[in-house]
């Protein structure tokens, strides 16, 4: 990757700009108008935006605005939603995608992304209910209403009967910094052709605090968030690192000039338990 607009191809060959720009905490209204318009504005082609974060109206002005200002077409932008734990099953799937639809302005969706998985800590028959919201979003991608459809924090398990099902997730967001990095939910997503995102690639700003990437980041004259975005990018992960404050969403973008060793890496890689979110998609349960 060596530009904001190199892309990850999905499975089903659609191009998932490599970086994303987060959307969640940040606050509806004029806000999220600016921060989104400054994304665009410094580059960004991909926006992740969520029904949950209540900022789809506000997060779609500023994609309009950004259009218009940096002269870029709604083809080239790449923009997802998820259906969030309200609205699990066939039927309110499908109406909280066209809620999303409509509150963004839009009339497509590049991805749209069940957020968690019901489990079995909340759903006697989450297997069920899980193949129930995928048959709503495989029927919204074979309408054409989306171009690519995936999961959100789905463990192995939790993908195996999708995997089945004729038509297989082509993406999987999940928690993924350094501190965290579910090794074993990425090497079967590597197996099986699913597409990672990294959710809260700087810890949601714990990062910024540990000495271990502070120190990486000295050594090659860079960003604490600059190491996070690239050793996602370098594990093949696609990173939505979230800002409201437009010289950071610039300068976040800065991490095409410098590539992490190997050895870095793994000193990364090798990091206790960081910045974990607490959020365990095995018994997750928010209504
Ligand atoms: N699917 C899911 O379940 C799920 C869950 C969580 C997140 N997500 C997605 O992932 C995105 C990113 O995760 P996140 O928002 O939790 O956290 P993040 O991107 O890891 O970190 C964001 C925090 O870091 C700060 N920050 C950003 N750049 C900085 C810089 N250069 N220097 C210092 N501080 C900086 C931001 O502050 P300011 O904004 O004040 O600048 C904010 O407090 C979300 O916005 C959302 O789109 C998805």
């Amino acid at each position: 990757m060596k530009q904001l607009t190199d892309a990850f191809v999905l499975h089903n060959g659609v191009k998932l700009p490599c970086v994303g720009f987060g959307t969640w905490q940040t606050p509806d209204g004029e806000t999220a108008v600016r921060a989104v318009k400054a994304a665009i504005e410094a580059g960004y082609r991909h926006i992740d935006g969520a029904a949950v974060y209540g900022n789809e109206k506000s997060v779609g002005e500023g994609i309009r605005s950004g259009m218009e200002s940096a002269g870029v077409r709604r083809e080239e932008l790449f923009v997802t939603s998820k259906v969030w734990t309200t609205h699990r099953g066939y039927e309110k799937t499908l109406e909280a995608f066209e809620k999303s639809l409509h509150d963004f302005g839009l009339d497509y969706f590049d991805l749209y992304l069940i957020h968690w998985p019901a489990n079995a800590g909340n759903c006697e028959n989450w297997d069920e209910m899980n193949l129930e919201s995928w048959r709503a979003l495989t029927e919204l991608y074979r309408a054409g209403k989306v171009r690519a459809i995936g999961v959100s924090n789905f463990l192995p398990h939790h993908l195996k009967s999708l995997m089945e099902t004729g038509v297989k997730p082509m993406v999987d967001q999940i928690e993924f910094h350094p501190g965290y990095m579910q090794a074993e939910t990425v090497a079967y997503c590597k197996e099986n052709g699913i597409q990672v995102e990294a959710w809260s690639p700087m810890g949601s700003g714990a990062m910024f605090q540990n000495e271990t990437v502070k120190q990486i980041a000295e050594k090659y004259g860079k960003t604490v968030a600059h190491v996070c975005v690239r050793w996602c990018l370098q594990h093949g992960v696609a990173p939505l690192p979230k800002s409201v404050t437009p010289s950071r969403i610039k300068d976040n973008t800065n991490v095409f000039d410098f590539v992490l060793s190997a050895e870095d890496m793994a000193v990364i890689d090798a990091m206790p338990l960081t910045g974990y979110s607490g959020n365990n998609p095995d018994t997750f349960n928010v209504f």
